[in-house]
């Protein structure tokens, strides 16, 4: 027979070119268990159903138990000429358990099987990315809080703006992985439907009970439009959505990390185990484990894309188009793992250096703001004219190579005559870090309400 499956109508065999670019078992073996659920809860179903005899549904469910072992075991022979995962499997119940085999492919298709495989397997990623960014937000949060009072720059266009804390910077980290874990939750939800029953595209005339599998494998229920549910690759694309903006947003972390650990920032150690060394200049340290977690990000995003391009053209229903996906799925949970993982570790080692953090705070005349706020809030000034007094004193500083505060307070009144040495109060780092009191804002008793509201909420 020139195929097991389906040699009735055909009398060649593949061209090894046709099966080379068919077959996708290399890489869809890695749904071999949820193939297996599938088969399990469908067969099942057959037999409550009485569309199998007992008799039959038992041997078919005994060779899946023992495939599964077999798999488990490192035992099963996966076959290239056999295409794909969902056949290796049907092949080797038939060498098990003979022609009884035949039978569980009744009322399915490869298509509502695939569609369901993938999005077994997908849901199993989703809930591990929730767990993974969870950890990850915790560690961020045990850092925040040992940091509400250790003064850092703040930054627009990367020059110093204003003081604020490492704590409250590492809060705001907090706020990006909280809400990529709502994305998670919310892809999750809309995800947990089974569309195994939709058959080849159109249903079947077998008195199936697409509500009895959808629950025996966890999912709310079945889906709704049978030609919907072998067409659809929408639970792959939120989670690649949802990845490539998590890993967006610890790309943006490790760039800061990256920059932070240079000699001239200096504001963090890395522990060496993040790090590596260079073959021929002695004296470096490398972060390439942040350089990996952004330059990573690039293959997330890539896979959104690609599969993005595949699908916009694809009428309904299936396309074999669209077992492309897989590769590039599994690319894009495996690259997601391993970047919060590792970023989750050099969170928990890592060690800011206060020292330097508070130093490079001032520098830049980074509490210039806080001086036009006194003006205006003791001289009553206008804020557009206390703008340009303090301006105007920046400059000065500036000519005379000194900070805001070792302006004299002569050259102060000059600038504008009511100014007392009260000023000088406000024109410390610590001082402008404190007074950041309104809500969100970097004062460390607002970054402590921020912790504890997610600390709370995780
Ligand atoms: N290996 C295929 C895929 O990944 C399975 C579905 C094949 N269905 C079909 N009608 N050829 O998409």
């Amino acid at each position: 027979v020139a195929n097991v499956m389906w040699g009735g109508r055909f009398s060649q065999s593949p061209s090894a070119l046709m099966e080379a670019i068919n077959a996708s078992i290399d890489f869809d073996k890695r749904m071999a268990f949820q193939d297996i659920e599938g088969s399990i809860a469908h067969c099942m179903m057959l037999i409550a159903s009485d569309i199998i005899s007992k008799e039959d549904g038992e041997s078919i469910l005994n060779g899946l138990y023992q495939i599964r072992k077999e798999i488990e075991d490192g035992e099963f022979i996966f076959k290239k000429s056999l295409e794909d995962i969902h056949m290796n499997i049907e092949g080797r119940l038939r060498e098990i358990i003979g022609d009884a085999a035949g039978r569980l492919h009744t009322a399915r298709s490869r298509n509502d099987q695939v569609a369901l495989d993938i999005r077994l397997w997908i849901r199993d990623a989703h809930d591990r990315t929730a767990e993974q960014i969870t950890k990850l937000i915790k560690a961020l949060l045990d850092k925040a809080e040992k940091n509400t009072d250790t003064v850092m720059p703040g930054f627009t266009h990367l020059q110093s703006a204003q003081p604020v804390t490492f704590g409250h910077h590492l809060m705001a980290y907090v706020e990006m992985f909280g809400r990529d874990l709502t994305r998670v939750r919310d892809s999750r939800t809309r995800l947990n439907e089974s569309p195994l029953g939709a058959c080849a595209l159109a249903g079947t005339s077998f008195p199936i009970s697409r509500h009895m599998t959808a629950l025996a494998l966890g999912f709310d229920g079945p889906t709704r439009n049978s030609l919907d549910s072998v067409a659809d690759r929408d639970a792959l694309l939120e989670f690649m959505s949802l990845a490539s903006i998590c890993a967006m947003h610890l790309s943006r972390l490790a760039e800061e990390i990256t920059l932070w650990m240079t000699p001239q920032f200096n504001f963090i150690k890395l522990p060496d185990r993040w790090t590596t060394g260079s073959s021929i200049m002695p004296q470096k340290r490398n972060p390439d484990a942040a350089e990996l977690v952004r330059g990573k990000t690039g293959r997330v995003i890539g896979s959104l894309v690609s599969l993005l391009t595949t699908m916009k053209g694809l009428p309904l229903t299936y396309s074999k188009d669209m077992q492309e996906d897989k590769e590039r799925v599994f690319d894009a949970a495996d690259t997601i793992e391993i970047v919060l993982a590792a970023m989750t570790g050099m969170i928990e080692d890592i060690q800011p250096v206060p020292e330097r953090m508070a130093a490079a705070a001032g520098a830049g005349f980074a509490t210039a703001t806080d001086l036009a706020d006194w003006l205006v809030r003791e001289l009553n000034i206008p804020f557009r004219d206390a703008h340009h007094i303090t301006g105007h004193l920046v400059a000065e500083a500036e000519k005379q190579g000194c900070d805001l505060s070792d302006l004299p307070l002569e050259v102060m009144q000059k600038a504008d005559s009511r100014i007392t040495d009260a000023v000088y109060g406000v024109l410390t780092v610590a001082a402008s870090v404190h007074s950041r009191t309104s809500f969100g804002g970097t004062s460390p008793k607002r970054v402590a309400e921020q912790v504890a509201y997610w600390r709370e909420k995780i």
